[in-house]
């Protein structure tokens, strides 16, 4: 009959979700807890968002670019919400928080909004909004723990979270006001975790938090980064370690030493100069000098001689000059990073910078921004080329999804329809490799000779005791 028909399509869908992820590694994260919660209530992924019940857009606040993709996507679910009324959406992540209630009158078809350290009053919050059908928020610090289901991404590879909130206070940021204060996760829980991951076939794990680098703090057991890394690699299974993001402030000797003796520590660093002028750091309140990163980096490659360094850089802070933004040319032209992630600075609500005068305009700033790329995209140019010849353990994560441009070159072996698929994973360095191997290989690690560079990835060939 067709009504009944219509009715359990109807009630598939209520329990089909969608999740729209923007944002760091913290929010992609976060996606796969609501995604435990949800699949752990009984709900399913939809296919699409046009056919999913419940759709959420989990958002990021960080800069103007990233919060204006986030209320595009919002925008978006209007058309859907109109043409199927029980659909639910609700707004997540540090937008959510950010601006709170303001949500639902910018955009009414909006049924909750849902903090970032509230994630465990998803299932509360789409059960109140079925029944009753009124607007929720709730935007409270209910401590998340690593209690709730998570429902991983990825196969081979898992994040972990540490610490939640940041208790820095750099001037141009929102993240300590969407994410409240550092609270560190207890070292019991956090190995429990990873022994979990490692029964599950997990290889590799990635310790998250805003500044890792402070992991411990406020805790009983004299924990650190440092000690949690070398706890961790005592698991068996777990072959694999890396954390983000350091703040170079508090990055220990002591980290660098576990960096360098601990097999399973891969030789990578994500660590944010923001910029090479001393007075814009001072009014960025990082707590370093240009200098003083220098020497950590000096040490780091001391101790680790292959190490890769990657970096963020802003531009056009509030005061910067010429002679500043040379002196940032200078310290980024010294640290020779493997890869820089550049943007240029943006007012924020709730910040320190945000009141300050001296904005630096988009004409001066821009051109700035062009140049730093220029530097960089030299740099590592030579990096990327500094790899040919070298074999490297890779962690096989997947297949290709988009076939790369020397595909054609590939095919044109006539050999290679031996080789299996086109396969893809990253070095210990964090480089993204592709190359040719068996399915089966998917989840090993293995040992690639690097053939081919480019700006953003690598090719190569399995070695060949492994094809
Ligand atoms: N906790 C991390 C991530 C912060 S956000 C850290 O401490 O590095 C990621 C990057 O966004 C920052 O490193 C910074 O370069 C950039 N960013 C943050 N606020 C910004 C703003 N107001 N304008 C422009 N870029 C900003
Ligand atoms: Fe923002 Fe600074 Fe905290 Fe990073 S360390 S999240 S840049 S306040
Ligand atoms: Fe964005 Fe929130 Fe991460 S503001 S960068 S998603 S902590």
């Amino acid at each position: 009959m067709p009504s009944s028909k219509k009715s359990t399509s109807s009630e598939e869908r209520r329990k089909r979700y969608r999740i729209l992820t923007f944002g760091c590694q913290m929010n992609a994260h976060d996606t796969e807890r609501m995604s435990g919660l949800l699949e752990a209530e009984g709900y399913s992924l939809a296919t699409s968002p046009e056919e999913a019940g419940v759709i959420l857009v989990n958002t990021c606040a960080v800069r103007p670019k990233a919060e204006s993709k986030a209320y595009s996507a919002i925008g978006r679910l209007r058309k859907l919400k109109n043409e199927h009324p029980p659909t639910i959406i609700g707004v997540c992540g540090c937008i959510a928080q950010s601006e709170g209630e303001k949500i639902f009158a910018r955009m009414p078809y909006v049924d909750f909004v849902l903090g970032p350290r509230s994630l465990g009053e998803l299932r509360r919050l789409i059960r109140q909004v079925e029944r009753q059908r009124v607007r929720a928020a709730c935007l409270d610090d209910t401590s998340i723990s690593g209690k709730l289901p998570i429902k991983r991404a990825h196969p081979y590879r898992a994040w972990v979270t540490i610490m939640e909130g940041c208790d820095n206070c750099c001037t141009y940021c929102i993240v300590p006001y969407v994410r409240g204060r550092e609270d560190s996760r207890p070292l019991s829980d956090i190995l429990g975790e990873v022994c979990g991951l490692a029964r599950e076939g997990y290889k590799e794990v990635t310790f998250l938090g805003q500044n890792v680098n402070s992991y411990g703090r406020g805790l009983a057991d004299r924990a650190n980064l440092a000690r949690l890394l070398e706890l961790a690699a005592e698991v068996p299974g777990i072959e694999r370690l890396r954390f983000v993001t350091s703040h170079p402030k508090d990055l220990s000797y002591e980290l660098m030493q576990v960096m360098a003796n601990i097999p399973q520590v891969c030789e990578h660093l994500h660590l944010p100069l923001q910029s090479g002028s001393d007075k814009v750091l001072r009014a960025m309140n990082r707590k370093y000098a240009g200098a003083d990163y220098l020497e950590k980096l000096r040490l780091l490659r001391e101790l680790i001689p292959e190490i890769s360094i990657t970096t963020d850089v802003m531009v056009g802070f509030p005061g910067e000059t010429e002679e500043d933004f040379a002196q940032t040319l200078e310290v980024v032209e010294a640290a020779q990073f493997d890869t820089l992630f550049s943007f240029i600075y943006s007012d924020r609500p709730h910040t320190v910078s945000a009141g300050m005068g001296n904005k630096i305009p988009r004409e001066i700033a821009q051109p700035r921004f062009m140049r730093l790329l220029e530097l960089q995209d030299r740099i590592t140019k030579e990096h990327q080329a500094r790899q040919l010849g070298k074999t490297e353990q890779v962690l096989v994560e997947g297949k290709n999804q988009r076939l790369p441009e020397y595909q054609d070159h590939i095919s044109d072996d006539p050999g290679s329809h031996d080789h299996g698929v086109q396969l893809t994973g990253r070095t210990r360095g964090n480089r993204l490799v592709h190359f040719s191997g068996l399915e089966g290989l998917l989840g090993k690690l293995v040992w690639v000779k690097i053939t081919r560079a480019s700006q953003h990835c690598l090719m190569g060939e399995l070695h060949p005791s492994q094809k």
